[in-house]
């Protein structure tokens, strides 16, 4: 079965909110497997056997926290090996900036690893609303439904 991993940080839950609302999209499409870890319980190898893989990170300094950061710059063990997966970003923040900034920053990285961006990403200014949560569980849907597309 396809699978959609998710590695998020969250200090104080808005983050992890987010990841909620993008696995209730994912689990609107039948056929696809979401696995979520936090930074303390992800291993970089897990990265090798998901389809799609989706970073999620408050905005620390306009940039993802560094445990995200920390797992990121681990992940150099499997570079060239993520080429073609596809790929997203959740980042909760103070500022639509700090948003903005931290969801553009992850998708570097995304694509750093020649993966490919799937949208634009979902951010929110501090804990999400219902808006904010039909946004990401939209996006949760999307991702899962291309990677279907791509590995169905
Ligand atoms: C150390 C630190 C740095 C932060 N830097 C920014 C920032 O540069 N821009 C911004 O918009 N929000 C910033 N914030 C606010 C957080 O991104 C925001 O509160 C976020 O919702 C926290 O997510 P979490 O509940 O998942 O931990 C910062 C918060 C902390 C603790």
């Amino acid at each position: 079965m396809p699978r959609i991993l998710v590695v998020y940080y969250s200090r104080t839950g808005n983050t992890k909110k987010l990841v909620e609302g993008f696995v209730n999209g994912v689990k609107r499409v039948s056929g696809v497997e979401v696995v979520v870890r936090s930074v303390d319980e992800a291993k970089v190898e897990e990265l090798l056997y998901a389809d799609a893989i989706v970073f999620a990170s408050p905005s620390y300094f306009r940039l993802p926290a560094w445990p995200l950061k920390k797992f990121i710059d681990e992940s150099i063990a499997v570079y060239e090996k993520l080429e073609g997966k596809l790929g997203g970003a959740l980042c909760s923040a103070g500022s639509e900036i700090g948003a903005i900034k931290c969801v553009q920053a992850l998708k570097d990285v995304v694509e750093e690893h020649g993966m490919v961006f799937v949208g634009e990403g979902v951010w929110c200014i501090e804990s999400p609303g219902d808006e904010d949560l039909e946004r990401t569980a939209n996006y949760g849907e999307t991702i899962a439904r291309a990677v279907i597309r791509t590995k169905g």
